[in-house]
């Protein structure tokens, strides 16, 4: 079973990347993250003046990770050495970079580019700090910092995106024609964690950024939507925990995965983990390798305005062994599920074919028949 891919020229022997942040901080930490199975890593981003990280920075939340952390605290010439313990374990590392002009922006990128890096990164889609979201959502300032780096490097460049804005296609287009040779995303989604109800302060005290497995319908939408838009490849990332979730960035066009979140809360067993789930599920399904799925997702995906109304409504299929759980009639906002003395039924009539029962249900009794 084949894992691995060809990205931005680089020989990846599977499509794991440890994306930007703590966790690869520095050469050590890269190296523990190799050492786990990613097949590159990208470091936290890189900046020519550091400020501190606030504290606190990370709260994790019900269903995701909230952080208003915002780049390395080590200096750019700091980065040389831990660039180089990775190239001297025989790592790939792609630098994740960030400036606010052309001219910045390449002259970091020209120097990470001699401190050994495979490839670069531009980091400038977090959405806190520095006005970085209004900086990612403009094409025109997207195009002139990728065509500056392309220009300034021999490196692959790679452009990560923020899933904060409007034209995720315009600003794909604009980074495509950058000839920058693959986009990567997302970075974190623009959130308050919460609030305290008790002082009455919000959990974190500016907006950060969300991650971990709720944002994973968001990254998909993205990637899709890039995938869709240009012919340069793009890495997927968000929420990612699991083979399933690895394997839907694929079929939605990705080349490699990136992951953090799901490492910092259940360690990085998570990456064998995956490894394994994948070689599993290409064995029973006859796959050979990756190539053979990417991006095959995406030819069931049709304009909002093609859809057709279809004469569907569910059916139940078996008998319900969960009988304490009565998620299909609570949710159905139609009640046109009911139960009576234990037996579920749909009452057709008033069915409207929404499909959640199917979804909601534990035990897999329900399906959409066509006919009313
Ligand atoms: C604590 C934390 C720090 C991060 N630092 C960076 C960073 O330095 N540069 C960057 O481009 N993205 C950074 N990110 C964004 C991640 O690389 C990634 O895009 C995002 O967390 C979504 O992936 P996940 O759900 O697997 O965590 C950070 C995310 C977190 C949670």
């Amino acid at each position: 079973m084949d894992l691995s891919v060809d990205y931005v020229g680089l020989k990846l022997k599977n499509p794991l990347i440890a994306a930007a942040g703590p966790l690869t901080r520095n050469g050590a930490m890269m190296k523990k993250a190799l050492d786990a199975g990613f097949a590159a890593v990208v470091t936290e981003t890189i900046v020519t003046e550091v400020r501190r990280n606030v504290r606190p920075r990370l709260v994790n939340g019900a269903a995701g990770m909230g952080n208003i952390g915002l780049y390395s605290d080590f200096t750019l010439e700091e980065w040389e050495s831990e660039i180089a313990q990775v190239k001297e374990a025989g790592g790939i590392v792609i630098a994740n970079i960030l400036a606010h002009t052309p001219s910045e922006m390449s002259y970091i990128a020209r120097v990470v580019e001699k401190y050994g890096a495979d490839a670069i990164e531009l980091g400038v889609a977090a959405p806190h700090g520095e006005g970085l979201e209004v900086l990612s959502s403009d094409p025109d300032r997207m195009y002139g910092l990728a065509a500056a780096t392309v220009d300034a490097v021999e490196l692959p460049v790679i452009v990560k995106m923020s899933p904060n804005v409007t034209n995720l296609s315009k600003l794909a287009l604009a980074v495509e024609r950058s000839g920058a040779s693959a986009i990567s995303a997302i970075d974190t989604v623009r959130s308050i964690i919460g609030v305290d109800l008790e002082t009455g302060r919000a959990l974190l005290p500016t907006y950060g950024g969300y991650s971990g497995a709720a944002v994973r319908p968001i990254g998909l939408a993205a990637v899709a939507t890039i995938a869709q838009t240009v012919d340069i490849q793009v890495s997927g990332i968000g929420g990612v925990e699991n083979y399933h979730d690895a394997l839907e960035y694929i079929m939605l066009g990705a080349s490699t995965v990136q992951l953090l979140t799901a490492i910092v809360l259940h360690g990085y067993s998570v990456v064998p983990s995956i490894l394994e789930g994948m070689k599993r599920w290409m064995a029973r399904q006859g796959h050979e390798s990756l190539s053979g799925i990417r991006g095959k997702a995406l030819a069931s995906l049709y304009s909002f305005e093609e859809l057709r109304m279809e004469p569907y409504t569910a059916r139940v299929t078996a008998h319900c062994a969960a009988q304490h759980c009565d998620a299909c009639v609570t949710g159905c906002m139609y009640e046109a599920v009911v139960k009576d003395e234990g037996i579920y039924s749909v009452d057709k009539a008033r069915c409207a074919g929404c499909g959640l029962c199917v979804s909601l249900c534990p035990e897999k009794c329900f399906m959409l028949e066509w006919g009313p």
